[in-house]
């Protein structure tokens, strides 16, 4: 999978794919991340990239031009399948949509500042717009970075274990179940003798009723 991500801090986001899993994805070519400044494509001697908003108002805004061209020319070199949008006015993101953009080959991702981007890019070139959550960030680059994570840990070869991916939170619609390991007791606090069963199918069955205990008291919203 190729990802391009557009923004003017590059810089802000390029530690999370210089550890641990994402810098694995990355090193055994299953991710390719290809940032691109948006300022290389400003107008001008200043390469300028915002400007004031029609109509006034507070806060700047990017402008159509620069987004255009450094989009226009990543989509002259190959197709993509989604351009997507990080705005607070996108759809939350779940694991649903994690999974859906985890099979797809080239993405694009735009990280807007300011007060946002001028209405008419969403128009001419953005296919899909997520939000990490109800709040607003300084700009779309953590969320740039949420969204890779939840995509790239999904890609074949990425974890270790392919189960482990298969049996995180959400992928049945079921919050994990409690989890432990070494010691089997701690200051009195003990591990459900289930598990220290050897029982494997009475061990499972236990998993899944506190899966759906657990989802039940946290995110009762989210149990079909
Ligand atoms: N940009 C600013 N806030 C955001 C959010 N909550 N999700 C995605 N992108 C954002």
């Amino acid at each position: 999978m190729r990802i391009d991500i557009i923004s003017v801090l590059p810089e802000l986001m390029q530690s999370p794919f210089e550890t641990s899993i994402l810098k694995r994805a990355v090193d055994k070519g299953l991710a390719e991340i290809h940032f691109h400044q948006i300022r290389d494509f400003g107008k001008g001697k200043h390469r300028q990239i915002d400007d004031e908003p029609y109509g006034g108002g507070a806060g700047m805004v990017m402008m159509i031009e620069p987004l255009d061209l450094c989009i226009s020319e990543l989509k002259s070199q190959r197709e993509y399948d989604e351009i997507i949008y990080l705005t607070p006015d996108g759809i939350t993101l779940n694991q649903k949509i994690a999974n859906t953009l985890s099979i797809q080959k080239n993405l694009i991702f735009l990280c807007g500042h300011y007060k946002g981007i001028d209405q008419r890019i969403r128009e001419l070139h953005i296919t899909k717009e997520i939000s990490i959550g109800d709040y607003v960030l300084t700009g779309g680059e953590l969320a740039a970075c949420v969204l890779a994570d939840s995509i790239i840990r999904l890609l074949p070869g990425v974890l270790n274990d392919e189960q482990s991916a298969l049996t995180d939170s959400f992928q049945d619609n079921l919050l994990s179940p409690p989890i432990y390991t070494r010691p089997a007791e701690y200051k009195g606090l003990k591990v459900p003798e289930i598990l220290l069963s050897g029982n494997s199918k009475k061990i499972e069955e236990w998993l899944h009723d506190q899966a759906v205990s657990t989802t039940q008291e946290k995110r009762p919203d989210i149990l079909k």
